[in-house]
């Protein structure tokens, strides 16, 4: 195990390229993908769907169906390039260092054993300790989740939980083997709204706590707003964005992530936060454009969109876009922002809600 400082990413992937046999032949359905996640740092996937943020979290896990492949890239994490692993060096990472929480816990709660006999066997793979001690940290884990009687949950199977129970359960799960970076994968989207905040909440705090990372994969942009520190939205396969969480919505730089924004709900209409629709769809032969994949839809297009691949470029300190007018100030709606004050907003935001769950935790 490699110890990271605060700067250091935990998570750095380069030039990511996945490909897929498909009728048509192979297709490269995400390419030229690049992002760090930092020790401690939430990062948020936005994007509507099928722009490539659960095959780029595969792609991580090994876990790409078989007619996926990594075509292109590295993944560096504690040192090692993942991409480069066996299967069984794999196995040393996945459900370990870097764990992944699903949509729906029962895909990872083994059905025939005890909550608290898998949470055990999580503890005990990755320390030398008594079944009784490992017990005893089962149950303490429990009880940061959430759960009210942890010793009864022990005893439990996944099927006689409910699913808020059930989220919770398997959140222990992923935190028995004390991994570095977690995955969610539109984790909570099953549930219902109020527990679906909690479930959040305490992922955010256990990140704070731990200084675990996390990797957030979601359609709601109002859970990016309250949970992620950084932010890259995707569109058909490629990155157009990635900046911090307090500069995405104060100075989007990306049409695409401008009209994003324009779909979340006011306050008072609070009820459903998914996406409402941009006008158009997400064309479904993305790989086959050869300009500006976003062009179909976007109000800001011109001749020269469509004439060349857009590339990722930073506009500042804070923004990288991957869009002609943006990178050449043309867009009215892109208006210059204080990278140093976000950044300063941000740590601030952080010690701010370290400080309040110090304070919860200790009384
Ligand atoms: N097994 C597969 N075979 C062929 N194409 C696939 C396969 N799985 C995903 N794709 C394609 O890869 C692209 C990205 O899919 P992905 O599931 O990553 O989208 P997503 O952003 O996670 O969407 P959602 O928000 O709906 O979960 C889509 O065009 C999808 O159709
Ligand atoms: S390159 Fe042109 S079409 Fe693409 S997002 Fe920018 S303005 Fe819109
Ligand atoms: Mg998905």
């Amino acid at each position: 195990m490699m110890a990271t400082g605060h700067n250091e990413p935990v998570l750095s992937v380069r030039d990511l390229a996945i490909s897929f046999k498909t009728e048509q032949g192979e297709r490269i359905l995400l390419r030229d993908a690049s992002f760090e996640v930092k020790r401690g740092e939430v990062l948020g996937i936005v994007g509507e769907s099928g722009s490539g943020k659960s095959i780029t979290a595969l792609s991580l896990m090994g876990l790409l169906p078989v007619s996926g492949r990594v075509s292109h890239g590295e993944a560096w994490f504690e040192g090692q390039d993942l991409f480069t692993l066996s299967p069984r060096q794999l196995d040393r990472i996945r459900g370990k260092r870097i764990a992944m929480i699903f949509q729906d816990a029962l895909t990872s709660l083994n059905p025939v054993f005890t909550i608290g006999n898998q949470i055990v066997e999580g503890i005990r793979a990755h320390q030398d300790i008594s079944k009784a001690q490992a017990t005893q940290q089962a149950a303490q884990l429990l009880s940061r989740v959430g759960m009210a009687d942890p010793d009864n949950v022990l005893g439990q199977y996944a099927h006689m939980l409910s699913g808020g129970m059930r989220q919770r359960a398997m959140i222990a799960m992923a935190l028995a083997s004390e991994p570095a970076l977690i995955i969610a994968d539109e984790a909570t989207s099953s549930l219902d709204v109020t527990i679906q905040a909690q479930i959040m909440h305490l992922l955010r705090e256990l990140s704070l706590e731990r200084d675990m990372s996390v990797l957030l994969i979601t359609h709601d942009i109002g859970l990016i707003a309250q949970m992620a520190d950084k932010v890259i939205v995707m569109y058909a396969g490629e990155i157009v964005e990635n900046t911090d969480v307090f500069t995405l919505f104060e100075a989007p730089g990306h049409p695409y992530t401008r009209a994003l924004l324009e779909t979340v709900p006011s306050i008072e209409d609070d009820k459903d936060r998914e996406l409402q629709a941009i006008p158009g769809v997400v064309p479904e032969d993305y790989d086959a454009i050869s300009g500006c994949r976003f062009a179909g839809r976007c109000a800001y297009v011109e001749p020269k969109c469509r004439e060349s691949r857009q590339i990722m470029l930073p506009l500042d300190k804070c923004r990288q876009v991957r869009c002609i007018r943006a990178q050449n100030n043309e867009l009215e709606f892109v208006h210059s922002t204080q990278c140093e004050a976000s950044k300063i907003a941000l740590a601030r935001r952080k010690q701010e809600a370290k400080a309040k769950l110090s304070e919860r935790l200790r009384t």
